[in-house]
């Protein structure tokens, strides 16, 4: 049963884009003498809850942070495991997204993944490719400071070549070299399991994201915890360096 925290709040109010750092498997896994891999697995449960509820609640796009560049260094078995969870988790559920009109992207260092797991998220991506729904991207092998020197370079290149003025170089103009170049930033960052960290994740993105933090660890993460975190949100007031005054002069004209 989800919770009612959500009744009265209109639409309007809920965030446009969420971005998760998902975190505490490993912890959950150990609370209960188990083997990491088995909060991994836990953790996904989480993810198809999660995702199944922002269809539900028509959010527009949830981004998941689900391997970073540094989780290369994690045992080769965690990480053969995590990749063997992906592949279950993209192709059990390819109907209900496809059904759900989910799109799928992935950001990253795609090329780094094993082939057969680039091979089902590659198939997946395309079968996805027409929804019209929920805008799912997962960040796989992903560095955010990899990805922002990435787009400086491309943004060099294209000044070398002379095919871009310096002085054209803009905010927009560098978000649009980035890899979520057609994602909109996140309105909210959720991270689990109570740490004060964004770790290497959308740093650029993230400039002005209200941020939730929450103890729960992400093999706990439900839908009610969504909701806490989304009604969270509704009731903290976006002010982007401006006063309140002025929010609400706006608001009101
Ligand atoms: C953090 O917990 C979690 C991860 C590094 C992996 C998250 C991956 C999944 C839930 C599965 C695959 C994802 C998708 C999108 C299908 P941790 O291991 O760092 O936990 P700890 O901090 O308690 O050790």
């Amino acid at each position: 049963m989800a919770s009612d925290l959500l009744k009265d709040l209109p639409k309007e109010k809920y965030p446009r884009h969420i971005a998760i750092i998902m975190d505490g498997n490993g912890r959950w896994a150990k609370q209960r003498g188990r083997m990491r891999l088995f909060g991994h697995r836990q953790g996904i449960s989480s993810v198809r809850e999660t995702v199944r509820e922002c269809h539900r609640l028509g959010i527009g796009y949830l981004t998941l942070y689900a391997f970073s560049t540094e989780n290369w260094n994690r045992p080769p078995r965690e990480i053969r495991g995590l990749w063997g969870l992906l592949k279950y988790y993209v192709q059990s559920e390819l109907p209900e997204l496809k059904r759900n009109g989910v799109r799928l992207r992935v950001i990253g260092d795609f090329e780094r993944l094993p082939a057969d797991v680039r091979k089902i998220i590659q198939g997946a991506i395309d079968e996805l490719a027409g929804g019209k729904g929920l805008a799912l991207t997962i960040a796989l092998s992903y560095s955010s400071r990899d990805e922002i020197v990435g787009a400086l370079r491309k943004i060099a290149r294209e000044v070398k070549e002379n095919s871009l003025d310096v002085e054209a170089i803009d905010d927009d103009l560098f978000s649009s070299r980035l890899m979520t170049s057609e994602l909109p930033d996140p309105d909210l960052l959720i991270r689990t399991s109570g740490e004060f960290r964004i770790s290497n994740f959308l740093l650029w993105q993230l400039a002005y994201s209200e941020i939730y933090i929450t103890p729960v660890l992400w093999p706990d993460f439900s839908p009610d915890e969504l909701h806490k975190a989304i009604a969270g949100y509704a009731d903290r007031e976006r002010r982007y360096g401006k006063t309140s005054d002025q929010i609400r002069n706006e608001e009101n004209s």
